[in-house]
């Protein structure tokens, strides 16, 4: 795989200063077989089916990528994207999921905010949106449970505002250049932080969200999408970890990646000049420990499990369906609550409190 080799090369640098074990993760991750893809923006809208659903506004803005039959209500568990969807903004043309997480907003000295645009990662194509990867065990071999049909859950918690309470593996990390050396080790490795990083970053900011890996086998929900699934009871996903008795069944591991490209904001007379940063997610967060993001599969049916059956990689797997980024970025859904997100905006939509590190 041609990023693989570049996230190789990326990772070579890297591996020297980090420490073994960042090294030796950083070298895992380089080689992984793990499905990479881009989903480009379906909508940004003011609905979240999962935690606030049949709500309209929801509390917060998200951006939603994938099928395009989202909808403030999804009822759980009997609603299925892969039935009700007729397109997808991902790569892969067989899944209808959806994707979506909080977005960012830059807020100017003036106290007005502008949307925090988004590149699209390194060797993808489409427009902002997110970069979805479905990672299987790293040892190369074992093998994992693909979701099922009616299956979500969510990680994260929206309402944080310190690092008290976080789940594991959601992180930001600072480019220095734009160069794309982005790929330099595994998430959550370096000098990734939980919190929004407190200086201009040359390269714009990257955010990593992970979801657990452990699954109860029974329910495909639960009242907060969090109970029934669960992280390694010991070690992580990456080392091999053993899940909990609770939770034997092993997932695949869902992650998503979103490239926000602050660096139209690096500009020290824009800057807050008391230390502190001025980005802030749609919910009023602007330290990053409430970031979050939420999963309603959608695959059709025995796709994903063929796909992660045949150690596919990279965004152009053989067994699977793929479609350009002119046919996904075609596939696109009305806002459900208009409102003008777009321009310098005197709050943020849905006016929540905002909250500084
Ligand atoms: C979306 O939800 C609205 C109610 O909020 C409903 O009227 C509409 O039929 C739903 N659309 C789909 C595709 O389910
Ligand atoms: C607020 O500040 C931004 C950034 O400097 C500027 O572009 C915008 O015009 C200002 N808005 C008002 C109402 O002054």
């Amino acid at each position: 795989m041609q990023w693989s080799l570049l996230l190789t090369l990326a990772l070579t640098a890297q591996d020297a200063s980090a420490g073994p074990a960042n090294g030796l993760m950083a070298r895992q991750f380089a080689q992984a077989a793990m499905m990479r893809f881009q989903c480009s923006q379906l909508v940004y809208d003011r609905i979240d089916p999962l935690v606030q659903p049949g709500l309209l506004p929801s509390t917060h803005m998200h951006q939603i990528v994938g099928g395009n039959s989202f909808n403030a209500t999804m009822t759980s568990v009997t609603y299925d994207p892969a039935e009700k969807s007729t397109c997808t903004t991902c790569d892969y043309a067989e899944d209808l999921s959806n994707y979506w997480t909080a977005n960012l907003y830059f807020r100017a000295k003036n106290g007005t905010y502008k949307r925090v645009p988004q590149m699209v990662n390194l060797g993808l194509q489409g427009r902002e949106g997110v970069t979805v990867y479905y990672i299987p065990p790293y040892d190369g071999k074992s093998k994992v449970t693909a979701f099922p049909k009616g299956f979500r859950m969510l990680v994260g918690d929206a309402g944080l505002r310190t690092k008290e309470g976080q789940q594991k593996q959601l992180c930001h990390r600072c480019f220095a250049n734009k160069k794309q050396d982005p790929f330099g080790g595994a998430p959550c490795t370096g000098d990734d932080t939980y919190d929004l990083p407190k200086k201009q970053c040359g390269g714009g900011i990257r955010t990593t969200i992970t979801f657990p890996t452990c699954w109860d086998g029974k329910n495909l929900d639960s009242p907060n999408h969090k109970e029934h699934v669960a992280y390694p009871t010991s070690g992580s996903f990456e080392s091999g970890g053993p899940c909990p008795s609770t939770h034997p069944v092993k997932l695949p591991q869902l992650m998503y990646e979103v490239m926000w490209d602050t660096t139209v904001f690096n500009d020290n007379s824009l800057w807050p000049t008391d230390g502190s940063q001025p980005f802030v997610y749609s919910m009023g967060d602007g330290t990053g420990y409430g970031q979050h993001g939420d999963y309603v599969f959608g695959w059709k049916d025995g796709v994903l499990q063929k796909a992660l059956d045949a150690r596919c990689s990279g965004n152009a797997c053989k067994t699977l369906k793929t479609q350009t980024s002119t046919v996904s970025t075609k596939c696109a859904k009305a806002q459900s609550v208009h409102e003008d997100a777009e321009g310098w905006l005197t709050e943020l939509p849905g006016a929540p409190a905002v909250t500084f590190g």
